[in-house]
């Protein structure tokens, strides 16, 4: 029954918690798939906004990803309130 009500507890703050991780399936598809082949993939949440942008910039080539899975992306390893 303890582990029940912690079980609980769990999923309520995770529900309350969509800033800080968020989410999207499909980017954390292609973040799995994709970011950890030449590195380990970049963690969510550890580089500012201006760092993610300008390594997507250089990743033009290397990772074949459309605007929008970019923008996703920048959104998925640097939230806004970063
Ligand atoms: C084809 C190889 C390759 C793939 C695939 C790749 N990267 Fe990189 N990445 C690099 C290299 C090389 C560097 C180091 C040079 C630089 O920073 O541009 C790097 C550096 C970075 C950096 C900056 C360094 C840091 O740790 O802050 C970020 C952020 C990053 N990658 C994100 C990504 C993301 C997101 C993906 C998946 C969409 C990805 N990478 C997939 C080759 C790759």
């Amino acid at each position: 029954m303890k582990r029940l009500g912690l079980l609980l507890l769990t999923l309520a703050l995770g529900a309350c918690s969509p800033a800080a991780a968020p989410e999207n399936p499909r980017v954390a598809k292609i973040h799995r798939t994709q970011c950890g082949r030449c590195h380990s993939p970049p963690e969510p949440g550890k580089r500012s906004r201006a760092e993610v942008e300008a390594a997507a910039t250089r990743h033009s080539t290397r990772v074949r990803l459309t605007r929008e899975e970019w923008t996703a992306m920048v959104d998925y390893l640097a939230p806004a309130a970063n």
